[in-house]
């Protein structure tokens, strides 16, 4: 398995201790898109978090690409999330004061193998915007810059939180077709939590998480194009 977790546990002490994962465990294969589902608070932020290695669980085990991550010390999760993970949040956080393809460059200035910054904007349909300002840009160009500035490292892992959460339908459809084509162009692995179930059409792997476990893993043979789904 290309992303292997299991038994993942942690807790939050707050006066009370309060158990957010228990025993949370997901496997997906490799250049494969894996939908996360679940109500708010069951957990699906924090088990991304620890798979992305900026958060750490108490207990279990995560591999990615053959690492076990779980295993690192804080330098290695450093050039662990560096080297081998992309991110991409609601909120899209680009510079305000950098170009599209400025924040792309900064991201690739500090990478080792970096994709080539016109690959990547193309790869988001964006090549006409790249001296754009991120305020020159409507809230889902905005995010295929950082869609492109989250692949740019050619991360092993791209992980998503929520990453339609601001935007409205059609906006929705459309990054979540750049999700996938980039997904289909270059092989990423993606992982991408979201609230909209008919989200999972897109995916070859979905996870459904329930009070800090993964309740139900089910695999889709033939996903649907993103422009196809309904919602
Ligand atoms: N730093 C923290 N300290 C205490 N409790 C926390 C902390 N971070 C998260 N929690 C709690 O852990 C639970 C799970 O949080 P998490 O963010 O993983 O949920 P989620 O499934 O992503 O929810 P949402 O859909 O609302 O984003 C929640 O009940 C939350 O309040
Ligand atoms: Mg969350």
């Amino acid at each position: 398995m290309f992303v292997s977790a299991s038994g993942l546990a942690k807790s939050y002490d707050t006066g009370v201790v309060t158990p957010v994962l228990r025993g949370a465990a997901l496997e997906l294969d490799r250049s494969r898109i894996g939908v996360i589902l679940g109500p708010s608070g069951s957990g699906k932020s924090t088990l991304m978090n620890i798979i992305g290695g900026v958060d750490r669980a108490d207990e279990g085990v995560v591999e990615v690409d053959g690492e076990r991550i779980t295993d690192l010390d804080d330098d290695g999760l450093v050039e662990y999330r560096r080297e081998s993970v992309g991110f991409v949040f609601q909120f899209y956080n680009l510079v305000p004061n950098l170009t599209a393809g400025e924040n792309i460059e900064v991201v690739s200035n500090i990478s080792k193998q970096p994709l080539a910054i016109d690959e990547v904007l193309a790869a988001v349909g964006l090549t006409e915007k790249k001296n754009r300002f991120p305020r020159e840009l409507s809230g889902g160009e905005q995010q295929r810059v950082a869609i492109a500035r989250a692949i740019v490292k050619n991360p092993k892992l791209l992980l998503c939180d929520e990453p339609t959460g601001a935007l409205d339908i059609a906006t929705s459809r459309d990054v979540l077709a750049q999700l996938q084509r980039v997904n289909t162009q270059f092989g990423t692995t993606i992982l991408m939590i979201t609230h909209n179930v008919a989200v999972a059409e897109m995916a070859h792997a979905v996870f459904r998480m329930r009070d800090g476990e993964v309740e139900h893993a089910t695999q889709n043979a033939e996903p649907v194009p993103a422009e196809r789904i309904s919602w």
